[in-house]
């Protein structure tokens, strides 16, 4: 992937976000959605993987096939929203390697603190797909790939619902090898690190708590 940030643009992503950001959409209705969402931002995040061929027959001949060449890749998901886009992205890459790790956000000073951390090997070898739905202040987000780079992983990706200003900045200036796709660069952050116009809390409203 050439771009930093690559924004989604597709109308169904649109609509869907559009569902997913009213504030009386359902737990299982944004749920769904944005298992939805999701498999459509992987199409746009695993556009570029690379490819090999393999011989095959099909019902009429031989052919020389396309198919995946490489490691199976690693989705690391930022617990606990990640899970929601996970989940999605699963089901059109059930072959993927898949890691956790575990981040909170101390709400006074913003910062992540490390609470687990969980990820495939071979790391070095694999295309590594982050996925949280919110990149907001960009903290968590960079230190989760402060933490996979450690790990050995060399060719990220992050791919996020909505993204602020400044968590794509955050990651620009910690990350500059590390392309964002995304679904929208909204407008700003709160004064508690909160997206506007945004979703509200993605954990939240995906799970049901407050
Ligand atoms: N995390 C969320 O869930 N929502 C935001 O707006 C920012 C961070």
């Amino acid at each position: 992937m050439q771009e930093h940030l690559t924004i989604v643009k597709h109308p169904l992503v649109q609509h869907k976000l559009t569902l997913m950001r009213e504030k009386d959409t359902s737990t299982a209705v944004f749920r769904q959605l944005l298992r939805e969402i999701s498999q459509l931002l992987a199409y746009e995040v695993t556009y570029e993987l690379p490819m090999t061929t393999k011989n095959i027959e099909t019902p009429m001949e031989e052919m020389e096939a396309p198919t995946l060449a490489g490691r199976k890749l690693a989705l690391i998901s930022i617990l606990r929203a990640g899970n929601g886009l996970l989940d999605g992205m699963l089901e059109l890459i059930p072959s993927a390697r898949v890691g956790f790790v575990g981040l909170y956000r101390d709400e006074k000073t913003l910062k992540p603190v490390q609470y687990y951390f969980k990820v495939p090997d071979m790391l070095e070898k694999r295309l590594v797909i982050v996925v949280d739905p919110m990149l907001a202040t960009g903290n968590s987000s960079a230190a989760a790939v402060d933490l996979l780079k450690q790990a050995g992983a060399k060719d990220i990706r992050f791919l996020c619902l909505l993204a602020a200003p400044e968590g794509v900045a955050r990651m620009k200036e910690a990350h500059p090898d590390v392309p964002i796709v995304t679904a929208s660069l909204d407008e700003r952050l709160n004064d508690i690190g909160y997206i506007l116009p945004g979703l509200g809390d993605a954990g939240d409203r995906m799970f049901g708590t407050k």
